[in-house]
């Protein structure tokens, strides 16, 4: 049977149509960093999925039906009970977003010069995790260094790679393992439940906690669903509930599978740890039944939780992903394989082949996006990963020169999809009008929010 959008838009917002000439505008005022263009210039935002969706009839409903009062709310009450029918733990606290539950558990669980591995730390975790004076080792698993294999579960941690730190001279600094899925510092690829048991299991015999990272809790489990024997008739709320089983406790942005604007929670097994984490909470966040949350936010979250586990609203935005596939591919663009959920991401290196790492290759496609379609997309390559001098200038590439196309929840239709892969056509169509880039101011941390570039052709290579 054909897949029906299980939604219809009910409400509309008008988007930008700007010309070249203005966008060319609009990128040199903003440093030639896409986080500085103003929303009012971007025609088709896939920047982010976080916080970026739409919002249902219901959600809407509740939260005008919010109570804010400040301390157990009954919008704290539908708040618990919506994490509770997926996450199994005793403690759950709300948080204003994701990197406030990174903040305050791996601040709980980490004592300076400690280690935290992952599959892939997502970028404001290893900050926050800098931030405590400690350090994040990722070990992706080998299948997701090559982009173009179908392997269904390229978001895995490197098992073999886990063990050998683990049982090597660094091992008894590691303080937390963390597993983050959907992976989206690797191309947003799944993590499988085989996978998480065999790390669970490694976790206990070293008596190391595992924490989910579960912004995409429910794409992951969708993704497992569909590609994993044995989960094939699973919901895809009781495998996300099974995979916290595996684990000690949890961080969650509310802001991807929450389908909230705002929000986040972190939730633990252990009484001790879950003191810890509420004091925190109490002095940074809010009393630990709102933490940072108004109430009408917490009702969005509740409702939105069980709207992101519908299948139906799943094997959509599944479609969606897979259908903004097609057209990269189309215009003979590569992505990174398989599709994800959340969103797709181009392999700069091959459609710009003429600029070196160190002339930014990903970067001069999200700007050149932007530039020929008033698309702004994510530098996922070594403007954001890479190592540079005192001079900015690279010396680490990263190892992957990739765009991000990021889907917001329930925002764009295939026509918007269409539109993107004619652009992808034109500029794929002459890349060596597209020139490298140079950095010219860049903070040390979170570098690619803030940092200034300019393309070659006006300063020089
Ligand atoms: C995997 C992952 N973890 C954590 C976060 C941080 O969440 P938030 O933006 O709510 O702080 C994000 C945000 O994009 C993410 O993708």
């Amino acid at each position: 049977m054909p897949q029906l959008r299980p939604y219809v838009a009910a409400v509309v917002r008008p988007i930008p149509v700007t010309t070249r000439d203005e966008r060319i505008a609009a990128l040199d005022d903003a440093g030639h960093n896409p986080f500085y263009i103003p929303a009012t210039m971007v025609s088709i935002d896939l920047l982010s999925d976080s916080g970026t969706g739409a919002l249902s009839q219901q959600q809407q409903a509740w939260a005008a039906l919010a109570d804010e009062r400040y301390a157990f709310a009954e919008s704290f009450t539908r708040f618990d009970h919506a994490v509770r029918e997926i996450v199994p733990y005793p403690y759950v606290f709300p948080v204003h977003q994701g990197r406030a539950a990174e903040r305050v558990l791996c601040g709980s669980l980490l004592s300076r010069g400690q280690i935290s591995v992952s599959n892939t730390h997502f970028d404001t975790t290893s900050a926050n995790i800098a931030l405590l004076g400690c350090y994040s080792v990722d070990l992706p698993c080998p299948e997701a260094v090559d982009l173009d294999s179908d392997h269904p579960f390229k978001g895995n941690i490197d098992l073999d790679g886990l063990n050998t730190l683990l049982r090597g001279p660094d091992g008894p600094r590691v303080g937390q393992i963390l597993i983050t899925m959907t992976n989206n510092g690797m191309g947003g690829q799944p993590v499988s439940m085989s996978n998480l048991d065999a790390v669970s299991q490694i976790a206990r015999d070293h008596g190391i906690p595992l924490i989910l990272d579960a912004a995409r809790m429910a794409e992951n489990a969708w993704l497992v669903r569909r590609r994993e024997a044995g989960y094939e008739d699973w919901t895809p709320r009781d495998i996300a509930r099974r995979a916290f089983e595996f684990a000690d406790g949890c961080v969650a942005s509310l802001k991807k599978d929450g389908l909230g604007h705002a929000g986040g929670f972190l939730a633990v097994r252990d009484e001790s740890l879950a003191q810890q984490c509420e004091a925190t909470i109490t002095a940074t966040e809010g009393h630990r039944t709102y933490g940072g949350m108004a109430g009408h936010s917490l009702e969005v979250v509740a409702q939105g939780l069980r709207e992101a586990f519908d299948p139906h609203y799943l094997a959509d935005r599944e479609t969606d992903a897979a259908y903004l596939a097609e057209q990269i591919h189309a215009a003979g663009v590569d992505t990174v394989r398989p599709a994800g959920m959340h969103a797709v991401y181009l392999n700069a290196s091959r459609v710009l082949p003429h600029l070196q790492p160190h002339h930014f290759p990903a970067h001069a496609l999200a700007c050149a996006l932007y530039r020929e379609g008033g698309i702004r997309a994510a530098e996922m390559g070594s403007l954001y990963l890479g190592g540079l001098d005192e001079h900015n200038n690279l010396v680490t590439p990263a190892p992957f020169e990739l765009v991000r196309l990021a889907l917001p929840r329930r925002v764009y239709d295939h026509s918007h999809l269409e539109y993107i892969g004619e652009i992808l056509v034109d500029i794929a169509k002459n890349p060596e009008r597209v020139t490298g880039y140079q950095i010219v101011e860049a903070p040390r941390i979170l570098r690619h929010f803030k940092c200034v570039t300019a393309p070659l052709d006006q300063h020089g290579a």
